[in-house]
């Protein structure tokens, strides 16, 4: 590996400060620490930077302020401060936290606004158009139209600045086509590039949703102008069609607030107004001013030089179109690297929608961090009772933070949507750490302790064999590599799990069930393993299974009551094994649980988990290398089981939550009338209409929900079979037959009937008749399951604008949630569907009720 690549520089969203932080942003720092920690173990701690921070200009933040009463500068610091203590009490390990409201950033930005307009990427126009301020974008439509967020928009007319942003078509496809800038996962890679080009597809392209007064240049979600006429194809470099002038040239400055970084000189003087940068390029530089980009200072350029371009930035899925088209376009019009990879994350869901500052219904990190933290109370009378009250805090603290990282990286396929809920909390740490890793140490060393006095036993020579390890995919080389493994069957299991955890790291597969069976049968037979669909977690639950299994089966606690030399010669070879096994074990969970593995690892005598990691004995888990005779430290519970009881102070905690912006600071801080913080200025602090956690807690996977609330459209009182044959949805499930009786008008009117739009359509494994959709109702996004599969292609329905049943009860079909059904009509004896779609040519806004 060159120098030049022995670095990893990763990056978390800067957070808006309009409100406190929730579990959302949390997810996202906590992926991120976890990689960092991992790429600390590989490439050492000096050669990776962890950048995180908040985002505080613009429009939405400089409105907060005002709501609350406060100066922005002030406000800004006060949440920025929320967010940064919040990650110092979960132990985030960042390297830097950057504000865009420093001097070093200012800088940065406007070296970048002014790089550009040198260049002739800038240009000054007016504009008339609808803007959302809570996302901060303009949007298409009428005025009132509803935004991302779910509120109505405002007619903007401005004099702006403008990007090239068109220019930057043809190059932004080739390099996310070719892999040089990866976007990840794949579903979100192709959002991108239906977008770039333009939507063109084998099939028709429907028309646009536009007003009709589509400017040469509007902007943002703008840019994915319908190409009816789209005869006119454009070629790439690389030989990928495209509709020119499907990206639309980006409005880059305002004048009608001032909560940001002014457009710096000669462009500023070119107008008679004062413009701010748009917050989007303000907030995607912090990437390069975080690192030294604006600063003369040698040791910032010298760091500029080390670190960028970033090896990976980490994001919601929401803000993917600012990362991989945007923020790239303005990296090539300056002339600057591009960065390595955007990889995007799903949502957290509570309570069957986004989890949002804007929609109140979110939960506190804190929330968490105190209620399980009270599992580990200061000790009475206890080796540590005299520390300070402090210390323990941080310590209870630091467990419960585990806690989350573990089941937020375990209870979600990285990439997508899942539910969050405390009932399901408390069962996963019941199930996996209190009663899996957990019991697993505490009976493994207890039997150690009793047995052979606090000392890890000896163990037997043992024969080596060859592990051949393949790949079905054949992404690697055909030819397997091979390992040398003690020929002991936990060695073998420990050897795969190694492997198959490295190979999902490197791809951020943190969870995704293994076929263990499939596992045991390869090893115990060929002695081959296969690496592909092993997940970080899943390979770490084969090892503890396998372990348990491996003690249950030789039951140590009889050989230890019988005296012969046999039995005394197979228990040490038993413990040994054991603890072997939970050594790496505890290993490779460091990076998800830095705390709880700290603490087995001095159980087991090894001393500071963290000189290990940096001795680098963490990279290098072989079998073998516990030394026979260590002692022990000092033993105790690690999880002590959560009572039920838990799920209830999560739920009441939430529910008496204090407002998102401390009222303390409207009251010390304010020296003019401040309004009270109220629920319309700050949604989260609404009080909640339902604090039971969503009891749909069996299914932790699922689409985006509906805000069902904000559109006041009650959830449809039953879910039963569609009373239609029209309706084309999952596997063709027995429906009742049609009722001819006639309807009256109020039992049509339940039926939600809206027109969206296919984002996303793709195959879902071994389920040959359903697709997965995420459609745009034009107020929210959504996920439809749709057994259409034998007859749509994917890729034909991207774009289409279809209609939808929006008030279906949510169903699960193979682990997903479909929330919403598509109509079509059944045509032929097999029942062909035909998707009701519009033509090209109608005009017609998502979201649109049929009626
Ligand atoms: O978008 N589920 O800031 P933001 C999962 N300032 N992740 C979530 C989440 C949820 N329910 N809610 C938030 C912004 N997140 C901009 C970013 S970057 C140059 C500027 C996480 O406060 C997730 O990472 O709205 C998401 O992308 C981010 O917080 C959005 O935070
Ligand atoms: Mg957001």
């Amino acid at each position: 590996m060159s120098d030049a690549q022995k670095k990893f520089y990763l990056t978390t969203p800067i957070y808006y400060v309009n409100a406190r932080p929730h579990i959302g942003h949390a997810y996202t720092t906590i992926a991120a620490d976890v990689i960092a920690r991992r790429q600390r173990l590989l490439l050492g701690a000096e050669n990776v930077w962890f950048l995180t921070g908040t985002d505080e200009h613009g429009q939405k933040i400089q409105r907060s302020a005002e709501a609350a009463g406060i100066p922005p500068q002030r406000f800004t610091d006060e949440v920025s401060a929320q967010f940064r203590s919040l990650w110092q009490r979960m132990g985030i390990t960042y390297n830097e936290y950057i504000r865009t409201t420093e001097p070093r950033h200012t800088q940065g930005v406007q070296k970048l606004f002014a790089q550009l307009y040198s260049r002739g990427h800038i240009y000054l126009d007016t504009y008339t158009g609808q803007y959302s301020v809570g996302e901060e974008m303009f949007v298409e439509g009428p005025p009132g139209t509803i935004g991302p967020d779910g509120k109505p928009t405002e007619t903007v007319t401005e004099e702006n600045f403008y990007f090239r942003l068109s220019a930057f078509q043809g190059q932004l496809i080739d390099l996310i086509e070719s892999g040089e800038f990866c976007v990840e996962p794949e579903a979100r890679r192709n959002e991108v590039l239906s977008f770039l080009r333009g939507n063109v597809h084998s099939g028709s392209s429907p028309a646009s949703s536009s007003s009709g007064s589509s400017p040469a240049h509007s902007s943002e979600s703008v840019i994915l102008s319908e190409p009816s006429e789209s005869k006119d194809l454009r070629f790439s470099a690389k030989g990928t069609s495209y509709v020119p002038g499907a990206l639309k040239d980006l409005s880059i400055s305002r004048s009608s607030f001032d909560w940001g970084i002014p457009v710096p000189e000669p462009a500023a003087s070119t107008s008679q107004k004062k413009h701010v940068i748009y917050v989007w390029l303000d907030a995607l530089a912090n990437y390069m001013t975080a690192v030294g980009y604006g600063s003369e200072k040698p040791e910032d350029i010298a760091k500029l030089e080390k670190f960028w371009p970033a090896d990976l930035h980490l994001v919601g899925k929401e803000i993917i179109r600012f990362h991989c088209v945007y923020w790239p376009a303005f990296l090539l019009a300056a002339g600057l690297p591009l960065p390595k990879k955007v990889q995007a994350h799903g949502w957290l869901l509570f309570e069957e929608s986004k989890m949002s500052k804007s929609r109140g219904n979110i939960v506190r990190t804190e929330t968490i961090l105190d209620a399980f933290g009270g599992l580990k109370p200061k000790p009475i009378d206890w080796p540590g009772a005299e520390l300070s009250d402090e210390y323990w805090k941080h310590e209870q603290d630091l467990f419960a933070s585990d806690v989350l990282r573990y089941f937020l990286l375990r209870e979600i396929p990285f990439g997508q949507d899942g539910s969050f809920s405390f009932d399901a909390l408390v069962q996963r740490y019941n199930s996996d750490l209190a009663n899996g890793y957990g019991n697993l140490v505490s009976r493994t060393l207890k039997l150690i302790s009793s047995n052979f006095d606090d000392t890890i036993p000896d163990h037997e020579e043992w024969p080596i064999v060859t592990m051949l390890v393949d790949n079905k995919k054949n992404v690697l080389p055909s030819a397997a590599n091979s390992y040398s493994v003690p020929h002991t069957e936990l060695a073998l299991f420990a050897k795969a799990a190694c492997v198959f955890y490295e190979n999902a790291f490197s791809v951020l597969k943190f969870s995704q069930p293994v076929d263990f069976e499939e596992v045991r049968q390869a090893l115990s037979h060929e002695q081959k393993i296969y690496l592909d669909n092993y997940s970080v977690l899943d390979s770490i639950s084969l090892l503890i299974q396998q372990t348990d299994g491996y003690i249950s089966k030789n039951e140590p606690w009889k050989l230890a009551k019988r005296t012969t030399d046999e039995d005394r010669r197979r228990l040490s070879e038993v413990l040994y094994n054991a603890a072997e096994s939970i050594r790496i074990i505890t290993g490779l969970l460091y990076p998800i649980l830095p705390y709880s593995t700290a603490k087995v690892w001095a159980q087991l005598g090894l001393g500071e988990i963290e000189a290990a990691a940096k001795s680098g004995q963490l990279n290098n888990l072989t079998w073998g290398g516990l030394q026979p005779g260590t002692k022990l430290g000092p033993l105790g519970p690690i999880f002590p089981r959560a009572d039920k009881g838990l799920i209830q102070i999560m739920t009441d905690a939430e529910q008496n939550s204090a407002p998102p912006i401390p009222s303390k600071l409207v009251d010390e801080k304010t020296t003019h009338t401040a309004p009270p913080p109220d629920s319309s200025s700050h949604p989260g602090a609404a009080p909640r209409t339902s604090g039971l956690p969503n009891q749909n807690a069996g299914s932790h996977v699922g689409g985006s929900g509906s805000p069902v609330a904000e559109l006041s459209r009650p959830p449809a009182p039953h879910s039963e079979a569609p009373a239609s044959g029209i309706f084309a949805t999952a596997p063709a499930a027995a429906s009742p037959a049609p009722d001819n009786s006639p309807i009256t008008i109020d039992d049509f009117v339940k039926v939600d009937l809206r027109v969206a739009r296919v984002l996303v359509a793709e195959r879902i494994p071994k389920a040959d008749k359903l697709l997965r959709l995420e459609v745009d109702l034009g107020y929210e996004k959504r996920q439809i399951l749709s057994g259409i599969a034998q007859w749509y292609a994917p890729e034909d329905l991207i774009g289409r604008r279809i209609i939808i049943v929006a008030n279906l009860a949510p169903r699960k079909m193979r682990g997903l949630e479909s929330h919403g059904m598509l109509l079509a009509a059944s045509h032929g004896e097999d029942g062909k569907p035909i998707l009701a779609t519009f033509a090209d040519s109608d005009e017609i806004e998502l979201g649109s009720r049929l009626k």
